[in-house]
């Protein structure tokens, strides 16, 4: 656990506090499962993530379990669990955190006069009794207690430094000033950081930290600034997840103090090595596709197109290179197996990819390893990664798909006679559409008679070649509820088919429905 001893002793070290698990998972359709949150958490750990922001315990009976289990479970990390200014949610918070060889709870309330006006109704004097109280509250549970101004940017100073004077008197051991809309620039961050602290004779007594919203694209400049202007720990997700246009990306931060060390003389506890692993397994469980150009872990981030530029590279990387693929991770993408290769192999292979599979899960990945080795004749890292993120984020889907045709004729029809298996039971349907991936979304809507409203989909290439694996992803919205799908096969239809069936069994998931309506076998 970071103290402000550690921070005193050692001026120059960030704390990097990960919430992808919170606030990312907060992003519509980037709900997680159990699983899924359990893997991320212990990467997130094995890189060295200072503190672990595992959930909203009083959310739901799942997001406590979640929070729980990954306290239960944690190596090194401080895990965090979040809580409103109310005593049940920070009581729920605790008992999640409690099992942690480090627990935390971090517990907020807004302060701007807007939110106080029009969410609140709270009067500041109001507001400054609650910090009080519920931070009091949450020390007598722990004696590690985060305090968050919602809304800080948007706060006039002297109150912000007032509330931030009663959390520290409280015990709040870290204080966080969020840009919780995204509005701030980084010289105005800075500014408040430095007027807060100057202000509140105990501010030596806390560490103070960032959480910086992206919504005009400074989330990362601005985080940096806050670290100038004194701040020593930094809220972020990993691939910039979170609310609206997401948060601070943690790649990109650890990678901007790691890479300009002349202006940015600080240091992380991240093992930089693992960040594009990390980042694959969170676009994995959260079915958000990592962009193309993305800054650190985008598929181009080190790729030279241009002439000019390929040339630079051959005679020194350093022409065009400002850090190396392999700090963050990237290998040269490496040949791996085909199907000769055994079971031995492939577990050694997984291994090194960073994955631990139950015997079980284990079993299906190297048949569907198998299968996908029969298929192409390369098979590479990046194909192996897929396949397995796709199981370990199927495995848990009451409905699959058994077997499925797709008709398609120029000018002329486009057909899909799809069976699927729902908890157990065969059932088959037939529809034609104005296009193959109509005709397939229409199939399983027909099959599983719900009408969802398809908010995304698209497709990408897991590795390059006319036989590389599709990568589908499509996002649903039914009843006020937005959840994401994901599905790699050789087979793009049927990626896209297996995509769109993820999706609609983590709807069902979470509205807790049974996997069937008013279903009848039908062919027509
Ligand atoms: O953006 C924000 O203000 C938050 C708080 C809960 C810390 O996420
Ligand atoms: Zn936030």
């Amino acid at each position: 656990m970071p103290t402000t001893q550690d921070a005193q002793t050692n001026a120059d070290r960030v704390y990097i506090f990960d919430t992808t698990l919170r606030d990312g998972e907060q992003s519509p359709g980037a709900t997680m499962t159990l699983s899924e949150k359990l893997q991320i958490a212990e990467l997130l750990d094995d890189m060295g993530v200072d503190i672990i922001e595992a959930g909203f315990p009083i959310a739901s009976n799942g997001d406590f379990e979640a929070v729980a289990e990954i306290a239960r479970r944690s190596k090194n990390s401080v895990i965090a669990g979040l809580a409103r200014a109310i005593p049940a949610d920070i009581d729920r918070a605790g008992e999640a955190v409690r099992h942690a060889r480090r627990g935390r709870i971090h517990t907020f309330v807004s302060t701007s006069p807007i939110h106080l006006a029009h969410q609140m109704n709270k009067t500041q004097d109001e507001v400054l009794e609650i910090v009080t109280r519920t931070v009091t509250q949450a020390r007598n549970l722990i004696d590690n207690v985060e305090w968050s101004a919602m809304d800080a940017t948007r706060t006039p100073i002297d109150f912000l430094a007032r509330c931030t004077d009663a959390a520290i008197r409280a015990g709040a051991t870290t204080i966080n000033l969020p840009d919780t809309v995204g509005y701030s620039t980084p010289e105005d961050y800075a500014a408040m950081f430095i007027a807060v602290m100057t202000k509140v004779p105990g501010s030596d007594k806390a560490i103070f930290s960032t959480h910086c919203h992206n919504d005009l694209g400074m989330a990362v400049a601005n985080s940096l600034a806050g670290v100038r202007a004194g701040a020593r720990q930094v809220e972020c997700t990993i691939n910039g997840l979170g609310e609206r246009a997401g948060n601070a990306a943690l790649e990109e931060v650890v990678m901007a103090i790691r890479t300009r060390g002349d202006s940015l003389p600080y240091m992380t506890g991240i093992e930089t090595t693992h960040l594009s692993r990390v980042s694959k397994a969170v676009s994995a469980a959260s079915n958000f596709p990592v962009q193309f150009n993305k800054a650190v872990v985008g598929k181009n981030a080190f790729a030279h197109e241009s002439g000019i530029h390929q040339d630079g590279m051959l005679k020194n990387a350093q022409t065009y290179e400002i850090m190396t693929p392999e700090s963050v991770g990237i290998k040269s993408t490496s040949l791996v197996m085909g199907k000769h290769s055994g079971r031995h192999a492939f577990k050694e292979k997984l291994r090194d990819l960073g994955y631990d599979l139950a015997d079980n899960q284990f079993q299906e990945a190297f048949q569907r390893f198998k299968d996908l080795a029969d298929k192409k004749k390369n098979v590479y890292d990046e194909d192996i990664m897929a396949l397995v993120d796709d199981e370990l984020g199927s495995a848990a889907d009451r409905i699959k798909l058994v077997e499925m045709e797709v008709v398609s004729k120029t000018g002329g029809t486009h057909r899909c006679n799809l069976t699927l298996s729902i908890d157990g039971a065969v059932s088959a349907v037939s529809y034609e559409g104005t296009g193959s991936v109509d005709a397939i979304f229409q199939a399983i809507k027909k099959a599983v008679d719900a009408d969802p409203h398809l908010v995304l989909f698209a497709i990408d290439a897991v590795t390059g070649g006319t036989d590389a694996q599709a990568n589908a992803h499509v996002r649903l919205e039914m009843n006020n509820r937005i959840v994401s799908g994901n599905a790699a096969e050789p087979d793009t239809l049927m990626a896209c088919a297996r995509a769109y069936l993820n999706a609609y069994n983590r709807l069902m998931m979470e509205r807790g429905a049974p996997a069937q309506g008013a279903m009848e076998s039908a062919a027509g």
